[in-house]
């Protein structure tokens, strides 16, 4: 059951030049380890075996068997061509750049997106399932103005000695068109026959897998000879290429009977070769479609062992930490396979103890091999189940929260990774988050990077570039705003990135609406716009001096005009939350002396610990305080420190406890003025936060320098939606 390049010293196993333990180690268990030699060694089998001088062979590996981008490669090397069964797979297939022509697509349930890639990527042979489908593939080619080559999958009636759920060529089996049903053979014939972009070049049919008689094979391909002479005669055509699919079986244990790929072929081969003189067939090229006899017993896999068990009932087990997640075969067939305990291979059976080898997962099912013979074995040895090469990774599952384990290419004293080891994170990659945890960010600069875009004729902004970050974010709510440049038309401009919003694909996300400098406000009446338009937060500068009042980096002598105080009290009587962030000092004092209420300085970090123009004094934090405001701290590389070596997530998180030190937790909360997607600003947030979808750590952060759950959560969202959850005027439930 091993592999060619696998050999035993000093009791220890070996692939080429690697000790197996040693593998195990470097990539972890458990680990797929496919002996490359061993491979090339089936394929050269094939070349040599699968001939003749009367037609063309082509031998399509099947990827259903396994499939990855090096595998593709060797067979790209042998000029062999693959099989595919789904869009997926011609995409994954497609990516490789390997040649398109060469791929064969089955499925007995084809989409109509599928077929339409299969025609625009140029897919060599498209193999019709049933009438039904012959029916849309010809609209479909017609719609694409292409002319499409097709097989059409026929069903022999052969029952083949194997399990019965990889039978598939039973009576009632329900891949192709049976043999036995001329009309409706006849009907597709004539239809093929009759369009403009179908070319039915002959048959396929694939009897069923891990078969070791090669008489099955015999059977298969004179009953298909046979019936490919009738089809022609009846129809008055001829067809070129038959296509006998895969199958053939590999030893998985000493119970198994030896298989010689070889004759397997050869029974094809030999039977056509004795037909083909004889029946006048007009046959080109025959093709099969081997997986399982190329990669089975070619691949292995490692396990650790965690332990052993004895139960009351006597029976022992062995604890590894893998098997049906990696190898779901024992509980789907009853698949047997041979072990050994690769650091310490004892061939003497009488130190065996009969054993279960079983994995993790909750399932009494979850095993490797019963009642076997195998060498005692303690904590952290390597065990190794032979022959995994086939549908081991290619049906392996997430089940129970377990990772796939890498997959790696041995080539004497050469290792390839070919397959990295899944993290935790590849478990959450596809789930929309709907965390326990969650967030409101005080400031986005969501509405402008809307307007921006969609004016540049960009659509769909929120929907390709938003919804797939904050489905994957905890912030659940935000500020969105509108930022202010010279030369604008504000309440144009607005209206523009409103209706870009389209929350539907966002779960229970809140947003209030809200604006970045009203220097183009052209009257305080105009902020009743806004208003009656959803607007509910307002700064009224950004860092320049406008007729309302003075920015951050403007003349710090100057403060609000009377136009601002009329236009500050306008918003109290509003209802709306006055942000005092991007305003000069003096300004946010001024502020401070006539409104009182719903204030907030929504970005902006600690000036003791970074010097920015931007962050807030002591005092600044202590009159925030004294009128229940917020303050939202950012993520802003330069305001977070001077610095470039100091840009951190700690540091950040050293804001923070210092704006709690002088605040308290119930003033303290976050705006964190993503950048990533405004193209004047790349990587201006910390690294470690560097776009909505990093949030988490914030909070992981937060629990590290030890902050309960309860003030945790007021910092992220309590402390703003307590205070302001009335000004939300979208939220994804509506
Ligand atoms: N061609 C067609 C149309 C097939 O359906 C298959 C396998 C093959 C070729 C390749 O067969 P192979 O040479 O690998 O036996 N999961 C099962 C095997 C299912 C086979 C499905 N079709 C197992 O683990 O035994």
């Amino acid at each position: 059951m091993r592999t060619i390049s696998m050999k035993v010293q000093n009791n220890e196993l070996y692939v080429g030049s690697f000790k197996l333990q040693e593998l195990a180690t470097r990539y972890k268990t458990p680990l797929y380890v496919y002996d490359e030699k061993h491979i090339r060694h089936k394929l050269d089998v094939l070349k040599e075996n699968f001939q003749s001088n009367k037609y063309e062979c082509m031998t399509v590996y099947a990827t259903k068997a396994f499939l990855c981008p090096y595998m593709m490669q060797i067979i790209h090397e042998y000029g062999m061509g693959l099989d595919s069964v789904s869009e997926g797979d011609l995409y994954i297939i497609n990516r490789s750049g390997f040649p398109m022509e060469k791929v064969v697509l089955h499925g007995n349930n084809k989409t109509t997106s599928e077929l339409k890639y299969a025609i625009k990527h140029h897919v060599g042979y498209i193999v019709v399932d049933h009438l039904e489908e012959i029916e849309e593939l010809e609209k479909i080619a017609q719609e694409e103005n292409t002319k499409v080559s097709i097989l059409l999958r026929v069903n022999p009636g052969i029952s083949a000695h194997t399990h019965e759920y990889i039978q598939t060529s039973l009576l009632s089996s329900k891949f192709g068109e049976s043999i036995f049903d001329k009309d409706k053979i006849d009907k597709i014939v004539k239809k093929a026959n009759e369009s403009q972009y179908l070319t039915l070049l002959g048959f396929h049919s694939h009897i069923g897998s891990n078969i070791h008689q090669p008489k099955s094979f015999q059977d298969a391909t004179s009953t298909l000879l046979n019936f490919m002479k009738d089809v022609e005669e009846r129809n008055n055509c001829s067809f070129e290429v038959l296509n006998l699919g895969g199958g053939f079986g590999i030893q998985y244990t000493n119970e198994d009977t030896e298989i010689d790929l070889a004759s397997m072929v050869k029974a094809i081969t030999n039977t056509i070769d004795s037909f083909i003189d004889k029946y006048h067939l007009s046959l080109k090229k025959v093709m099969i479609e081997p997986g399982r006899s190329i990669v089975g017993d070619a691949g292995f896999t490692l396990y650790t062992v965690g332990g052993t068990k004895k139960t009351y009932g006597g029976k022992k087990y062995v604890f590894v930490d893998g098997g049906m997640t990696d190898n779901i075969r024992p509980a789907l067939y009853q698949a047997k396979y041979s072990v050994d305990i690769a650091n310490h291979v004892d061939e003497n059976i009488q130190d065996k103890e009969i054993v279960d080898v079983v994995g993790p997962c909750c399932e009494s099912g979850d095993i490797i091999v019963t009642d076997y013979p195998l060498t005692k074995v303690k904590e952290n040895d390597v065990l190794v189940t032979y022959c995994t090469g086939a549908y081991g990774y290619s049906m392996s599952s997430n089940y129970n929260g377990m990772v796939r384990g890498a997959v790696i290419f041995v080539n004497n004293d050469h290792v390839h990774l070919t397959i990295r080891r899944e993290e935790y994170e590849d478990l959450c990659r596809t789930m929309i988050s709907t965390p326990i945890k969650r967030m409101f960010d005080c400031h986005s600069d969501m509405l402008y990077d809307l307007w921006t875009n969609k004016t540049k004729g960009i659509d769909h902004r929120f929907e390709k570039y938003h919804v797939p970050q904050l489905s994957q974010s905890v912030i659940k709510g935000s500020i969105f705003t509108m930022y202010s440049p010279n030369d604008f038309d504000l309440i144009e401009a607005c209206k523009i990135a409103l209706k870009e919003i389209n929350l539907k694909e966002l779960a229970n996300f809140k947003v209030v609406l809200g604006l970045e400098g009203l220097r183009n406000l052209k009257c305080v009446e105009d902020i009743d716009i806004l208003y009656n338009m959803g607007f509910r937060h307002a700064m009224v500068t950004w860092n320049e001096e406008n007729k309302y009042a003075t920015g951050a980096k403007s003349n710090p002598e100057r403060g609000f005009t009377e136009e601002g105080i009329r236009l500050l009290k306008r918003m109290e009587q509003l209802g709306m939350i006055i942000d005092l962030a991007h305003l000069n000092e003096k300004s946010f004092y001024d502020a401070l002396k006539v409104v009182n209420k719903n204030i907030i300085y929504s970005h902006g970090n600690v000036k003791k610990l970074c010097s920015h123009v931007r962050n807030v004094t002591d005092d600044q934090m202590k009159a925030l305080k004294k009128v229940d405001g917020l303050l939202g701290l950012t993520l802003a590389n330069n305001f977070v420190d001077k610095d470039e070596n100091n840009q951190t997530l700690d540091r950040f998180l050293e804001h923070l406890k210092y704006a709690i030190s002088i605040m308290g937790v119930d003033n303290v909360c976050f705006g964190f003025d993503f950048m990533d997607y405004l193209s004047d600003f790349p990587n201006s947030n910390l690294e470690e936060v560097k776009d909505a979808t990093f949030a988490y750590r914030i909070i992981e952060g937060m629990q590290k320098i030890g902050l309960s759950e309860e003030d945790i959560d007021k910092i992220c969202y309590q402390n703003f939606y307590r205070r302001y959850h009335d000004k939300i005027v979208m939220t994804s439930e509506d």
